[in-house]
């Protein structure tokens, strides 16, 4: 539905002189008849519509409505909303982003439920408060807000109030509005929104006007209400105005009348306001006699402007502002001739607050979707009422309380919530180490009770401003670590109820602090109380990606190592990795020295060859082009000696267990050959340089192509994307089913599948280990663990890493194919702010609005239906219904071919 206005202008010669006519195309109105089961058109010809598709809650019915004259009788449907939700919202759509709306919506009570208790309730629109409504005071009651449209959608909502009944809506009217309009003048007051308090047609004294009258269907009201201080009469002033200068677009016929003051000094309109605010006056003037008239303008007594003159021929405008008043005397004192005004309007100035930023949204959206609940979390988190399980200092989320839901641990994305004081997490079933906290600097109050943690993990130390932590009922072990010592600013730590033991540290000694800690092992100050010589201070165990191989090969087996803790495992870590340091082979004699001393033979690394650093450096012109930038370092662009071109990935961080990933890594890739995998050439580790040689892909990657500057994109059609998507998915498949050992990629994203020349797809990047290396540990940022917008959201809370959590990231490159945008984008509204949860529900429905425009018209729906409906299979919370990776080929196989028929029955070519 177009809601901006397609005005055409009629001129007519008259015997005045020029008539201009503005016809407004009604179609761009949206009429809603809320409650309503028929759309009707009324005796203005403007066709109202049922409010259902626009809104999915609330109970409707209807009344006998007798106007106030008695005279006639209607029946007039209602929507009420018994049931005490925050929000009750409509979603307005608003195709023209930066133009400004009219929306007015009508209340009214008229005891549809006999009870006789007129409710009272708040309306909002978009993030602001713009009103209560009191139908004990007046009923029908209407309320009008000219909005400056900056989002695709517009939220009208009610809210219910303590005490004050179910809110209940009649009908909502959205008109746009002249661009420009109500903008001038405002300069002080930037992103407001304006509430209609009167818009009266001087000296008219025959009702109201509005559409056709008004193209934008304002309504004009008549000012005989505000005699006795009007002594003159109105005024018709003669045809052949120049309209052209006000930007409001007034209608002719409004200024056309005009009050007139012959003989007194001032012409006054005294209006009640009745609530202390910040208001917007327009005032309309049109020339009326022959002689320019000439006067001051007084606001509550104060001159505003003087010595104002209405030039012959001419309309004109005056705009004020008004900061803090309660009543309003607006007052024309002549100086000249006579003064004259032919409408005004006034407004109260309505707060628009600004929405919490796009990765705080994104981020709760993905911990609602990781509770596996709905909690009703929609569009802004703060604003106009906050979410449940949420308080906001302003458009800040200060406090997060999911107590009591089952959430098993704490993901990343709790990392983005930077100005969070209060998270309270007790029973949510926590377990493990405490993590992904470190970045919430603002953080005072800490409650984790009631879960099964086993450990203190790392981040605790950087919550500087901490003054409560409790961690009581939980099942932390060994001893309290020193850093807590360090939170200077604590006062209360209960560690009641854990199985801690040994010496407290002397640093939470102190008279600031309470400790409480019964209910453990054995805990002292002392440090003759307790024998702590078993305890084991050891919790960092790095990860890897390496899973047990099926085929039981001879010579070599690896260990599964997931994320779990503790000595043992740390152990198995060691011998897994001297059986890889120790693997015997032939021909090559090349020795390597890891840091921690380890000699590692590594003789035939299958087709990698060993390059010298000199080799390197002459290939990469002493690393001169920077190609990309990843987790792993800096990648340049190389050019061997045979003329064949490289690129040359530096890694930066040296780490210890940075030496193993390497040797892990280069090991790993030396077998890997599949042609939708990125080869590795060669590898250079010397003078504690660090190199993979990889061949050179000079396509770039599908992120480029999908997203990239525009100097980058070369548009894909379906077929392309299809392929490429068939490609990388041979890859992934290759890496889960076909290598030994299989190998989860962990980080599948459009930037790790890459283009050749023909536009084949390859899958790089896979087989680095990603430990956790101290420095990692501390940011907790997701880029050790994935990419944000592509993290398999069961991983986070079950910890159990297998290949559907790359078929979840497969499932994201999918629908970014799909829909042509990036997984987490930062404009638009909440609701599109997260591409799964934004397309899911429309891809599930076959409803393809979403797919991406430069597709729309060239794909067979069937071939889209089913690569739609894989992509939302592979993006399922629950990763047991999602499909494995060989299933997802085989649907973007047909997919294809179905594209490739539909292509050739078209005559058109790949
Ligand atoms: C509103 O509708 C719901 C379900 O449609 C119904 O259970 C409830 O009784 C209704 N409430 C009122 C006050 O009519
Ligand atoms: C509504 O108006 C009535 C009568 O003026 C008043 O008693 C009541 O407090 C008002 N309610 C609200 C919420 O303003
Ligand atoms: C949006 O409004 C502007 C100004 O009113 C107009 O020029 C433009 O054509 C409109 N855009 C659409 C898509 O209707
Ligand atoms: C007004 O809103 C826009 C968009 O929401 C924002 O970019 C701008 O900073 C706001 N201006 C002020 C002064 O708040
Ligand atoms: C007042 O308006 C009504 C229709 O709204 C019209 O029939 C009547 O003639 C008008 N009266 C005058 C004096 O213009
Ligand atoms: C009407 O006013 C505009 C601007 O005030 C001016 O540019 C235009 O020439 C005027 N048109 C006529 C017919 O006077
Ligand atoms: C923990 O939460 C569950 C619901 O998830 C609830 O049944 C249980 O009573 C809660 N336990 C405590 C100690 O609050
Ligand atoms: C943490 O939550 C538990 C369970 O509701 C509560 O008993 C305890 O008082 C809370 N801790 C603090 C410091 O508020």
């Amino acid at each position: 539905m177009a809601l901006y206005c397609s005005c055409f202008w009629v001129t007519l010669v008259l015997f005045f002189g020029i008539w201009v006519v503005v016809f407004c195309d009604q179609d761009s109105f949206l009429s809603l008849t809320c409650g309503g089961a028929k759309n009707y058109v009324d005796s203005s010809k403007i066709t109202w519509v049922s409010d259902d598709a626009f809104i999915n809650i609330g109970n409707v019915t209807t009344i006998d409505y007798v106007e106030d004259s008695g005279t006639s009788s209607s029946s007039v449907p209602l929507r009420f909303f018994p049931e005490s939700k925050r929000r009750n919202c409509y979603k307005l759509p608003v195709e023209n982003i930066s133009s400004v709306v009219l929306v007015r919506a009508q209340f009214m009570y008229k005891n549809y439920d006999g009870r006789w208790k007129p409710p009272a309730f708040l309306v909002s629109l978009g993030t602001a408060i713009t009103s209560t409504v009191n139908l004990t005071n007046k009923d029908p009651w209407i309320e009008e807000f000219i909005w400056p449209v900056s989002k695709v959608t517009l939220l009208f909502c009610l809210h219910a109030i303590p005490e004050g009944g179910s809110p209940v809506i009649s009908s909502l009217e959205v008109r746009p509005l002249p661009q420009g309009a109500y903008q001038s003048g405002m300069e002080d007051f930037p992103n407001k929104s304006l509430r209609k308090r009167f818009r009266i047609n001087s000296g008219y004294t025959n009702g109201s006007l509005r559409y056709p009258t008004d193209p934008f269907d304002r309504v004009w009201d008549a000012d005989q209400g505000y005699s006795p201080f009007h002594v003159s009469a109105g005024f018709y002033i003669p045809l052949g105005l120049n309209l052209s200068s006000l930007k409001e677009s007034p209608p002719l016929e409004v200024l056309q009348t005009a009050r007139v003051l012959a003989r007194e000094d001032v012409l006054s309109y005294k209006l009640p306001l009745d609530t202390l605010g910040d208001y917007y006056i327009v005032l309309y003037f049109a020339d009326i006699l022959p002689v320019s008239a000439s006067l001051d303008i007084l606001i509550n007594g104060v001159v505003q402007q003087s010595g104002f003159t209405i030039t012959t021929s001419e309309t004109s405008t005056l705009y004020f502002t008004q900061k803090g008043i309660t009543s309003l005397d607006i007052a024309l004192r002549r100086i000249k001739f006579y003064p004259q005004i032919s409408a005004f309007e006034v407004y109260e100035i309505v707060d628009i607050p600004p929405g919490a930023s796009s990765t705080t949204v994104s981020a709760l959206q993905v911990i609602e979707q990781s509770t596996g609940l709905d909690l009703g979390w929609q569009d802004d988190p703060c604003f106009p009422t906050p979410w449940d399980h949420i308080d906001c200092e302003g458009s800040t989320i200060t406090s997060l309380d999911l107590s009591d839901i089952n959430l098993r641990s704490i993901s990343p994305t709790f990392g983005d919530l930077l100005d969070l004081r209060i998270l309270d997490l007790h029973n949510t079933s926590l377990s493990g180490a405490i993590e992904n906290l470190g970045s919430m600097q603002h953080l005072e109050k800490l409650n984790l009770s009631f879960n099964q943690l086993t450990s203190f993990g790392s981040d605790l130390n950087s919550l500087v401003n901490l003054k409560i932590l409790d961690l009581h009922n939980n099942s932390l072990q060994g001893m309290i670590p020193d850093g807590l010592g360090e939170l200077e600013n604590l006062h209360l730590l209960n560690l009641e109820n854990n199985k801690l033991q040994g010496t407290i540290p002397l640093s939470l000694n102190r008279e600031s602090l309470e400790v409480r800690t019964s209910g453990n092992l054995c805990l002292s100050f002392s440090e003759m109380a307790c024998n702590d010589a078993s305890l084991n201070p050891s919790n960092e165990t790095p990860q890897f990606t390496i899973i047990s191989n099926r085929k039981h090969t001879q010579h070599r087996r690896l260990a599964v190592i997931l994320g779990a803790a503790g000595g043992a495992v740390f152990a198995l870590l060691l011998i897994s990795l001297s059986v890889l340091f120790y693997i015997k082979k032939r021909k090559t004699e090349a020795t390597y020295n890891t840091n921690s001393g380890a000699e590692i033979d590594m003789r035939n690394w299958n087709a990698a060859k060993i390059f010298s650093y000199k080799e390197i450096k002459a290939a990469t012109n002493n690393f001169k082009e920077v190609i990309g930038r990843g987790g792993f370092g800096s990648v340049y662009l190389g050019k061997l000696s045979d003329g064949k071109l490289v690129a040359v990935k530096v890694r930066f961080d040296r780490t210890q267990l940075g030496a193993d990933s390497f040797i892990n890594e280069v090991h790993l890739l030396s077998k890997i050959r599949h042609q939708n995998l990125v080869c590795l050439e060669g590898f250079c580790y010397e003078s504690k340089q660090q190199i993979l040689v990889y061949e050179y892909l000079p396509g770039g990657s599908l992120a480029d192509h999908l997203h990239g500057s525009n100097s980058q994109k070369v548009s894909l059609s379906w077929v392309r994307r299809l392929k490429i998507a068939v490609d990388a998915a041979k890859g992934l498949d290759y890496l889960h089913n076909g290598s030994d050992p299989r190998i989860i990629h962990r980080d599948v994203k459009c930037s790790n599948i890459l283009l050749d020349a023909q536009m084949n797809a390859k899958v790089c990047d896979f087989g680095l280990s990603k430990q956790v290396t101290r420095a990692d540990a501390t940011h907790v940022t997701t880029a050790v663990k994935g990419t944000a917008g592509y993290l398999d959201p069961e991983y986070y809370s079950t910890k159990q890493l297998t290949e559907k959590s790359d078929v979840y990231s497969f499932g994201v490159v999918l629908l970014e194919l799909i829909c042509g945008r990036e997984p987490l984008s930062h404009s638009g509204s909440p609701d599109t702010f997260n591409l799964v949860l934004w397309a899911k529900p429309y891809l599930q429905a076959s409803a393809f609005e979403m797919v991406d425009d430069s597709l729309k018209g060239t794909f067979d729906s069937e071939s889209m239906r089913k690569a739609a409906l894989v992509a939302v299979k592979s993006v399922e919370r629950d990763a047991s219904l999602r499909p494995t990776i060989a299933e997802v080929l085989a649907e973007l196989k047909d997919a294809y071919s179905i594209q490739l028929s539909y292509l050739a029955s078209m005559g058109h070519s790949g």
